[in-house]
């Protein structure tokens, strides 16, 4: 049988290849729990050894922070912490890796160098003034000067971050134009200043011009205006007429609204904020003007609103030591702008005589443009601009159809001839357009004033307001010891 036969053998006989499967299952059985337990040893072991290290990490002392200066060769770098240098040794491993400018830190007993780190973030800004040979720049901080050796690449004008004791640049962050932004001007057509008629026809005459016929100018040679000096008692619209004439000239040379060609800036402001850097201030502030005008290739004006506050004459005593080199500076920029005819300065105060005389000289801030109060033709005409098209009442309507003129025509002239009752001279020390401007916004006032009261009314404008509005106008001018400088 052969069936019984084979069963019998498979019963008695052991099969060699039955007993190594087994061997094998049971070899795998144990070796699996071996990994198994290995692999949960080296879990305990991580974890111990994790536990350690933050142990170890808690228990350390704390590291230094420090600014490397420089590296020897002979193991030894000099660090700066907390305004002071250390000469310190590092690491072996670090050799050939520590480079000056890099961050490090310090073990905190021997103060070795032990690691570079990521440098921190921050630090005090500085004003890169110059470039030295030797990979040094002369930087300004606070008003102070410092020499630094530095590897990064700096240029002048640029901005740097560097750290407590001023010793090493950490970061530059390039050129920061934000200092003088190119403003827009807005609408201001000639016909929006008053009374100043003679003025502006100078003025165009003077500036536009060359702008306008520039060919003329080149064949004749004559040399383009480099700037003016616009002076004048408060609120006659020294301002008022800088800012016409950048947006007359934007519109001559095509500029449209788009570009902006006025780079504006306070005298007091350079001061306050640019405290010791003044002089940086004005280089810069050409280097702008110039950049602009080049790069876009339509004039830029320069405006210098308080312009005193900065341009004092030198060495009188009312200066100090801060105009002695804003005004030599300012003078070294005009002196250059001959090459540039794209960039105009103008210049507004109302203390003239401040200014130094060096900066009026031919040549430089020649045309001098008094910008006066207005008299009685210069009051009606400036009455005139900031009446048009509002609602008068029925007196007014009445009374300006009656002489046959447009109501604010009318209503300015009555005002003007008022003001001007008692004063044959035609002189009036505490007038000006912002009085008048200021007169007319509380007259404007009255007249919402009973509108809502009376909501049966629509604001109207009357004689009466205007003329309670120039009365509380000058109570006020004379309380704060009128308008006079
Ligand atoms: N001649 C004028 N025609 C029309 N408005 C004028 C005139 N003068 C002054 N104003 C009005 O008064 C405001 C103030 O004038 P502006 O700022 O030009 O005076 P300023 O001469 O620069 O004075 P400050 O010396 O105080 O700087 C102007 O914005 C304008 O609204
Ligand atoms: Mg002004």
């Amino acid at each position: 049988m052969p069936k019984a036969e084979e069963y019998e053998i498979e019963e008695t006989e052991e099969d060699p290849e039955e007993e190594t499967d087994d061997i094998e299952i049971h070899g795998k059985k144990y070796k699996d729990k071996i990994d198994g337990l290995t692999e949960e040893n080296e879990k305990f072991q991580a974890d111990l050894e994790n536990q350690a290290m933050v142990i170890e990490a808690l228990k350390a002392p704390p590291q230094l922070i420090a600014d490397v200066y420089q590296v020897h060769k002979d193991g030894t770098a000099i660090v700066v912490v907390d305004n002071k240098f250390y000469r310190v040794r590092f690491h072996p491993d670090l050799k050939g890796k520590l480079e000056p400018e890099m961050t490090v830190s310090l073990h905190r007993n021997s103060l070795s160098i032990t690691q570079i780190i990521d440098p921190l973030e921050g630090g005090l800004i500085a004003k890169v003034i110059e470039t030295l040979p030797d990979q040094r720049v002369k930087v300004a901080q606070r008003g102070d000067e410092y020499i630094i050796r530095t590897r990064k690449t700096v240029a002048k004008g640029d901005t740097v971050i560097v750290n407590p004791s001023v010793s090493i640049i950490s970061e530059n962050l390039g050129r920061q134009s934000t200092r003088f932004l190119l403003e827009q001007v807005h609408e201001t057509p000639w016909t929006s200043i008053g009374g100043l008629d003679t003025v502006i026809e100078k003025v165009r005459e003077t500036i536009e011009t060359p702008f306008a016929h520039p060919d003329l100018y080149e064949m004749m040679r004559k040399r383009m205006p480099k700037g003016m000096l616009l002076y004048g008692p408060p609120g006659c619209g020294k301002t008022l007429m800088a800012t016409a004439i950048a947006y007359n000239l934007q519109q001559i040379t095509g500029g449209g609204t788009t570009a902006g060609c006025f780079l504006r800036i306070n005298g007091p402001e350079i001061l306050d904020k640019y405290v010791g850097e003044s002089e940086q201030t004005i280089r810069e502030l050409f280097a702008s003007a110039r950049e602009e005008a080049a790069t876009n290739n339509h004039p830029v004006i320069i405006f210098i609103d308080e312009a005193e506050s900065i341009l004092k004459t030198r060495g009188t005593g009312i200066s100090t030591d801060i105009y002695d080199s804003i005004v030599p500076q300012f003078l070294a920029e005009m002196d250059g702008m001959a090459k540039n005819k794209n960039i105009l300065v103008i210049l507004a105060t109302n203390r003239q005589e401040l200014i130094d005389p060096a900066i009026l000289r031919p040549g430089r801030i020649d045309l001098k443009m008094e910008i006066p109060r207005p008299d009685a033709r210069g009051t009606r005409e400036i009455y005139s601009i900031y009446l048009q098209e509002l609602p008068y009442d029925k007196e007014v309507r009445k009374n300006a159809e009656q002489s046959g003129r447009q109501p604010h025509d009318y209503l300015a002239e009555v005002m003007a001839t008022w003001i001007f009752r008692d004063r044959p001279e035609g002189e009036y020390e505490d007038i000006s357009g912002a009085t008048i401007e200021n007169s007319i916004e509380r007259a404007k006032g009255y007249a919402i004033k009973r509108a809502i009261h009376d909501k049966t009314k629509k604001p109207e404008l009357g004689h009466g307001d205007l003329v309670t509005g120039w009365e509380e106008q000058s109570i006020e001018t004379e309380k704060l010891g009128g308008n006079k400088k």
